[in-house]
């Protein structure tokens, strides 16, 4: 029996140089996996313990449970102490001080002054904004937090339309929801204004979604719309390749495929092919190759005749743009999550 307690004292002097000298958790999880794992030395100690009498038997097992404790509060404060030097480290190179004005011709606290600048996404929301406005496009805006109508009823979603479910929609407690998409402003563009009229919608939508690489429960998107006597698919077509032309310097490999929207018909699925892995497959483009960034369609006679105006008349085209998308394209950004970390190291590169 006294070899035993013996070699769990040994067993406790090694364990504590080992976790003294651990260099980070991965190392201290391998300490204690060798010690007190399942199979570990310290089980490798009790399976002797058949040999020996009960009474015997209960001091081995008092040593192990004390071993057992003592081991459990190293590790623990080990844990705590690499997390401060961790977090004594970041806040070493990630200080700023606010008090401090920054000079443009000395570094302050050895930190160079770091101006801000535009989000990536109002970079290229504001160059499409030019591109739409010099082909005669007014910019205009909606409320966020939204009523059913306009972000759904308007839009010829029939009442029992699956994407009025729960899971896609954050609904208030007082029975508004959070816009799921920009297509509200078309509905409050035709409230407003008389046609003929041309408007894109840029701003912020979301969804109840399970957030990874390629979803986002806020994101950004711009509507387009354009209403007029005569409106046909090849208006639209046109729009959609002087858009992405303007923005990427370049033709780029597009698909047109058959799309389902309640509030158009025909209704339009544009894929761009994947430029961050050039089509290969990643996880931006799901492994497909291809990216939607543009559905689009002409403008469905019930969404029309819920703003008041005649479809025999009036025919519409409207897209709406996938604004975080069409970004990550132009910057070969692999991951959505990037956009809202607020990681400056992300930021800067834009
Ligand atoms: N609102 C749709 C969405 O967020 C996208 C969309 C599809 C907008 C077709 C359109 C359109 O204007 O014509 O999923």
């Amino acid at each position: 029996m006294a070899d035993l307690i013996a070699e769990i004292h040994a067993l406790e002097t090694r364990a504590a140089a080992a976790i003294a000298t651990a260099a980070n958790s991965e190392a201290l999880q391998n300490t204690a996996q060798e010690f007190i794992g399942k199979k570990g030395a310290l089980t490798n100690v009790m399976k002797q313990l058949g040999a020996l009498t009960p009474e015997e038997r209960g001091n081995v097992g008092k040593a192990a449970n004390e071993f057992k404790a003592k081991l459990e509060a190293l590790l623990a404060q080990k844990t705590s102490a690499l997390q401060n030097e961790r977090f004594a480290k970041l806040a070493e190179t990630e200080f700023i001080d606010l008090s401090v004005t920054p000079s443009p011709y000395a570094a302050v606290n050895a930190v160079t002054p770091f101006g801000g600048h535009i989000h990536p996404i109002a970079q290229t929301q504001k160059k499409l904004e030019d591109i739409f406005t010099s082909m005669g496009f007014s910019i205009v805006d909606g409320p966020q937090v939204e009523d059913d109508y306009h972000n759904f009823g308007a839009l010829n979603f029939t009442d029992d339309h699956p994407a009025r479910d729960m899971q896609d929609t954050f609904y208030t407690k007082t029975g508004y929801l959070l816009r799921t998409h920009t297509s509200t402003v078309q509905i409050r563009a035709l409230e407003r204004m008389t046609p003929p009229l041309r408007i894109i919608a840029p701003g912020r939508v979301f969804r109840y979604e399970e957030v990874d690489a390629s979803h986002e429960h806020t994101f950004y998107q711009m509507e387009g719309m354009i209403i007029d006597r005569e409106v046909s698919v090849g208006n639209l077509l046109h729009l959609m390749q002087t858009l992405l032309t303007e923005i990427f310097g370049r033709a780029v490999d597009v698909r047109l495929r058959p799309g389902y929207f309640p509030f158009v018909e025909p209704g339009f699925e544009l894929d761009m092919k994947c430029l961050v892995c050039d089509g290969k497959g990643c996880s931006v483009c799901k492994h497909s190759g291809w990216v939607e960034v543009l559905p689009c369609g002409l403008v469905h006679p019930n969404v029309l005749k819920a703003a008041g105006l005649d479809p025999q008349q009036w025919q519409g085209a409207a897209f709406g743009l996938g604004l975080n998308r069409l970004v990550m394209m132009q910057h070969g950004i692999e991951d959505i999550r990037h956009f809202m970390s607020g990681k400056l190291d992300f930021l800067r590169q834009f």
